[in-house]
């Protein structure tokens, strides 16, 4: 699917990701390769999962995570409509929705298993100190680490600041960083 197409399926989900966020989520998305593990936290209703889900090459996994995966709902579109369009668009990717605390779901994966994790989850300091100390070290080394509302949320900017000092804001508020660079 091309590029268009896929950002206007995401824009259908209703969420708090801008075009230009969105557009960055799928470029890295498409480039990623066979066998890339993918993790987002904080789904809602399945905004930026659309965008990478049908930006990411098959034989792939894309992990999603939410405290309240499903449950929400807007326009009658839920995560669940997400998951069905990326798994009918997308047949190869694998798939993987997880109900749970991002940080206490950290704990289910092994060390360095991911190429990418995206942290738009609780948005506070404290929540988002939590969720860099627990997905930093389930990222590969060269892996990417980003998130989203960096400058628009007090808590997201300043966890950022202190944990990850060398991260760039490539596009809106999306803040990432490559690990094996200089924190
Ligand atoms: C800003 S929204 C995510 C927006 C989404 N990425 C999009 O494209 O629209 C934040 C989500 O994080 C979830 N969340 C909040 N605290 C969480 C936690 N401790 N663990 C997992 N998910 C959490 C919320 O339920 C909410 O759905």
């Amino acid at each position: 699917m091309n590029k268009h197409n896929i950002l206007t399926r995401a824009e259908r989900y209703n969420g708090y990701m801008s075009r230009d966020e969105l557009e960055w989520l799928v470029d890295r998305a498409t480039e990623t390769t066979a066998g890339c593990r993918w993790c987002e936290i904080g789904v809602l209703h399945g905004r930026s999962l659309v965008a990478v889900g049908l930006a990411m090459l098959g034989r792939s996994t894309l992990v999603s995570i939410d405290l309240r995966w499903g449950s929400q709902e807007s326009a009658g579109l839920t995560a669940h409509n997400a998951f069905a369009e990326i798994a009918w668009q997308n047949p190869h990717l694998q798939l993987v929705a997880q109900k749970a605390d991002s940080a206490a779901a950290a704990g289910l994966y092994a060390d360095e298993l991911f190429d990418v994790v995206f942290i738009d989850g609780a948005h506070e300091l404290e929540a988002v100190r939590r969720d860099l100390a627990a997905w930093m070290p389930k990222l590969k080394p060269g892996g990417l680490l980003a998130g989203h509302d960096f400058k628009t949320w007090p808590g997201v900017t300043q966890a950022v600041k202190e944990i990850v000092p060398a991260a760039e804001n490539p596009a809106g508020s999306i803040w990432c960083w490559r690990k094996g660079e200089s924190h």
